[in-house]
Order: structure tokens, then C-alpha cells, then sequence
């Protein structure tokens, strides 16, 4: 049986990072074997050109088949091999990065990273997406607590804006796959709305998936 792929988005400065752990431990207590990484990283090569990509600057072209390069990579040497063999998968980012930050917040054509989604890993979508959902103005205000900006934490407030809207966009056409989170909230409030989602979701899965 296949492992499940979950994934986590959102806008920087919406606390989503904060939540990956806790939610690792709570599949992990029901009993699956989880690979926890990110994008763009998880493997060598694919964190090598993250560091890059978060430092220099570079044409957009440039900067959104680097993604997809690093994805490529990961699909290869880990999500898809931990999927194979059962594992679950969580992920700060994937896809859905892509189509809200260089798509709607850079204004790359859609279709065409759509495309590039389609060959790099096709079908394999993740099963579940929780959407930490903030206004710019406040994930701004947040982020001005960490010491250091990397390139794209260096965006103005309406870039942000347009990365939100276009999650938004992502979550309303897939009501399915995502699950919003209001992550204006207290910590705790978030974290009892992703672990409720998950119990409930969890139960919807048949017994074999579980
Ligand atoms: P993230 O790991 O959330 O940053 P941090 O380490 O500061 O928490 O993500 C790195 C940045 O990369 C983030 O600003 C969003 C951007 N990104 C894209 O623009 N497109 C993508 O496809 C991905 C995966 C990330």
C-alpha cells in the first residue's frame, strides 16, 4: 500500500514551519513511518540550489525551472521511493509554491508551469494540503521578528498579496485536496484546527490506506 502525501503552504511569515513537527508526531502515533522534508531541498543536489535560489538573484525563467529541477530530484531520490514503500510524506511546499509564488506573485504563465508540473511528477499530487492562510500585512509583521530576509522574503506587501490570492485560486478549485487554516489564530487554535482536519480526514481514508 502506497504512503500518503501531505503537504504544507503558505504565505512566509504564516507559521507553518512551526506546525510540521507536532503533525509529524501525530501520523507517526498512528502508526506510519514518515519522511518529513521541504522545497526546495530535501536531497543534496536539491539543497544546493535552494541555497542559491534563496540568495541570488536571477531571471524568473531561471528561477522557476531551478524548482522544478530541485523537485525533480526529490521525487526521485525520496518522495517517491518513500511512497513505494509505504512511508508517509510531509512537505513544507511543493507544487502549489510554485503555481502562488512564481505564478501569481511573479506573474509566470500558469498553463506553462502546469505543464512543467505535468511532466516533472504527472499524477503524483499530494493527498492533502493544509493551507496556513494569513494576510501579507500581518505574515509581514511576523517575519520582521526573524534577524534575516532571504530573497523572496524581500518581496513587497503586494506580492504577497498575489501569492495569497493565488493559493486561494489553488484551494478553491482542489475544496477537496486543501484544507484552509485561519492562520491568524493563536498557535494553539491552528494547531487544534490541523489536528482536527486530520483526525477527521484520517477517518474518511479506507482501512487500507490508513
Ligand atoms: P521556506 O522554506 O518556507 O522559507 P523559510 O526557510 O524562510 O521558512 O521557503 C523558501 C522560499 O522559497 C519561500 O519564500 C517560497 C519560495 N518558493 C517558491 O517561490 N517557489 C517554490 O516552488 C517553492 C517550493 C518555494
Amino acid at each position: 500500500m502506497r504512503g500518503r502525501f501531505i503537504t504544507f503552504e503558505g504565505v512566509d511569515g504564516a507559521g507553518k514551519s512551526s506546525h510540521l513537527a507536532p503533525f509529524v508526531a501525530r501520523v507517526r502515533e498512528a502508526g506510519h513511518e514518515v519522511v518529513l522534508s521541504r522545497e526546495p531541498g530535501g536531497t543534496a543536489l536539491a539543497e544546493s540550489l535552494r541555497e542559491i535560489l534563496l540568495a541570488q538573484a536571477m531571471p524568473e525563467l531561471t528561477e522557476l525551472l531551478l524548482m522544478f529541477a530541485a523537485r525533480a530530484d526529490h521525487l526521485h531520490a525520496v518522495i517517491e521511493p518513500a511512497l513505494a514503500r509505504g512511508a508517509w510524506v510531509v512537505c513544507d511546499r511543493f507544487t502549489d509554491s510554485t503555481l502562488a509564488y512564481q505564478g501569481s506573485g511573479r506573474g509566470m504563465d500558469i498553463t506553462f508551469i502546469e505543464l512543467l508540473a505535468a511532466r516533472v511528477h504527472g499524477h503524483h499530487n499530494p493527498d492533502r494540503t493544509y493551507l496556513f492562510d494569513l494576510d501579507a500585512a500581518s505574515a509581514q509583521a511576523r517575519r520582521a521578528q526573524a534577524r534575516t530576509a532571504d530573497r523572496f522574503e524581500q518581496e513587497a506587501l503586494d506580492f504577497f498579496d498575489r501569492v495569497r490570492a493565488g493559493y486561494h485560486a489553488i484551494a478553491r478549485r482542489e475544496p477537496q485536496r486543501f484544507c484552509v487554516v485561519d492562520a491568524a489564530q493563536s498557535f494553539d487554535q491552528v494547531e487544534a484546527n490541523v489536528v482536527a482536519d486530520f483526525q477527521h480526514w484520517y477517518q474518511s481514508l479506507p482501512e487500507a490506506g490508513r
